[in-house]
């Protein structure tokens, strides 16, 4: 095999499967939740037909956003392990030098500076992409959840909530999903398409590109997935196995109390069956 196609390790198998419970939940989320903000539309109207109807559309877009949650519950939880026990770095966390990896590939691309930033495991925009995945979940499960308990949410804030709500979770919606569609998947599929997230490895030359610091380290005879060999590592697993099981397990009952606390309008208001309106001025008396 050439130097240049040399495969090197840059995700692990937890990270693949979360990216396709994201992948698939977001996606799901996306397909069911436009329509709805422009059901007044013929494609929101076809797409809302072509799936079933209004109820069976906002009963996936509930289970979907479950999938979700309980989702980043586990990545909370994978990630606490691999900080606390494991003792990794957050390589996640922005720092001073994303910002001045910022400035040179700026200054790069305008040709002002001749060489390209070396950048980190994580180069700054995949840093931002991550940070924004992160703060819109945070949004979309909480307007969410005003959603689904407008009387429980209105009895300890004010009734204007509910619409505001609305429209932030719709134009978040619609925000995050061209965010998605324009940034990150031309950067994955079109600029160059990257596998990483299918095979777990990237060809040389991409890590070249995009992560020469980390192409760097991992050749000088590096850990792809550096920890500090700290003493109690098993009393540190012990500790974190009961912890993570309680507080996984509360986050998961909140989560279900959430998704069934208050009955919503799919289970209270019987389908309205469309009868011919006849005016009052043409029927015969
Ligand atoms: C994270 C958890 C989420 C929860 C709990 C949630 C819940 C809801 C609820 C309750 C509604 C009102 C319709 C209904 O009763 O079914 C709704 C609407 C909607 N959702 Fe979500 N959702 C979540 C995530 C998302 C995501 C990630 C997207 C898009 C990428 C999305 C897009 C939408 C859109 C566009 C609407 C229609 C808003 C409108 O009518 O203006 N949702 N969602």
């Amino acid at each position: 095999m050439s130097q240049k196609q040399q495969q090197i390790p840059r995700f692990r198998v937890g990270a693949q499967i979360e990216h396709i419970i994201l992948l698939v939940s977001f996606t799901v989320l996306a397909i069911t939740g436009l329509p709805q903000k422009y059901a007044a539309t013929n494609v929101g109207e076809w797409m809302i037909n072509a799936m079933g109807g209004i109820e069976t559309v906002r009963i996936i877009h509930r289970w979907s956003a479950f999938i979700l949650i309980a989702g980043s519950i586990y990545h909370l939880i994978t990630g606490a392990y691999r900080f606390y026990v494991k003792r990794e770095r957050m390589r996640i966390l922005p720092d001073k030098k994303d910002a001045f990896d910022v400035r040179d590939f700026v200054l790069h691309n305008i040709g002002i500076r001749k060489e390209h930033p070396k950048m980190r495991k994580f180069n700054f925009g995949e840093k931002f992409e991550y940070w924004a995945v992160v703060w819109g979940t945070a949004m979309m499960a909480i307007t969410g959840f005003m959603l689904l308990n407008p009387v429980a949410t209105t009895s300890i804030l004010p009734g204007e909530i509910i619409p505001a709500a609305l429209a932030a979770h719709g134009w978040e919606a619609l925000l995050a999903t061209t965010a998605i569609i324009l940034w990150h998947l031309y950067n994955v599929l079109v600029k160059q398409f990257n596998p990483s997230m299918w095979t777990g490895k990237l060809p040389r030359e991409q890590m070249e590109e995009e992560h020469a610091l980390e192409l760097e380290r991992i050749d000088g005879g590096g850990d792809p997935w550096p920890h500090v060999d700290a003493p109690n590592l098993i009393r540190r697993q012990r500790k974190f196995i009961v912890a993570s099981v309680l507080v996984g397990s509360l986050l998961l009952a909140l989560t279900i109390w959430m998704f069934t606390f208050e009955e919503t309008a799919i289970t209270t208001v019987p389908r309205v069956t469309q009868e011919a309106f006849v005016p009052l001025a043409t029927q015969v008396p």
